[in-house]
């Protein structure tokens, strides 16, 4: 849940499509910030933001991150936001960096005040790409992020779907019914 003054992290927001009703449930005294690597996807996020007026929404604060591990959060304050938002943003499987992104997932952590929560949303999840579910809570909790909560999935969304991803002249992909995970330091 968002009330008013809540600082929100939107990670890998592109074009703010939860980062604009966010700015606007937390309020002028709350505070976001929104990541991405796609700097005009935050060209309109902020363009989004700026037709809202300052008295019914959060200061949003864009990141155009330069590399995909960096964190664009860096000089926040230690333990200053309530929540941390990561929606299908980054898949973690086989060929995860696992020391990289364990060390980007601990700048994270470091950043969620005590009782805080970070949100991991994936809709649907890659053969392969994706760790199962324990998998996923033990490579979070390496970098000091411990499973709080699982919300389930709405029943609309069927336990897997097939997907044309390269096109089709190659063989559509069987994709599972992914999680929103939340975890806290
Ligand atoms: C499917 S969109 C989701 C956008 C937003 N979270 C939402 O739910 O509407 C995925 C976004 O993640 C961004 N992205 C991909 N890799 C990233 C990374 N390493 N760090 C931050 N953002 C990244 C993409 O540029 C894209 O804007």
């Amino acid at each position: 849940m968002l009330v008013p003054g809540m600082r929100v992290a939107d990670v890998g927001a592109g074009r703010g499509l939860m980062t604009i009703p966010i700015a606007e449930q937390v309020g002028p005294a709350g505070m976001v910030y929104a990541t991405d690597v796609d700097r005009a996807a935050l060209s309109l996020l902020q363009r989004a933001a700026s037709v809202i007026p300052a008295a019914r929404r959060a200061p949003v604060v864009t990141r155009p991150l330069a590399r995909p591990f960096d964190t664009g959060l860096d000089d926040v304050a230690a333990g200053s936001l309530d929540r941390m938002l990561m929606i299908n943003v980054f898949g973690f499987g086989a060929g995860t960096p696992r020391q990289e992104v364990v060390a980007q997932l601990r700048r994270f952590a470091r950043l969620l005040r005590p009782g805080g929560t970070l949100v991991y949303h994936q809709d649907w999840l890659y053969p392969d790409r994706e760790f199962d579910r324990p998998a996923l809570v033990a490579l979070f909790s390496e970098a000091g992020l411990h499973l709080t909560g699982d919300v389930p999935m709405p029943s609309h969304i069927p336990a897997q779907t097939q997907f044309f991803d390269l096109g089709f002249s190659a063989p559509p992909v069987v994709l599972r019914r992914g999680y929103i995970l939340l975890f806290g330091p």
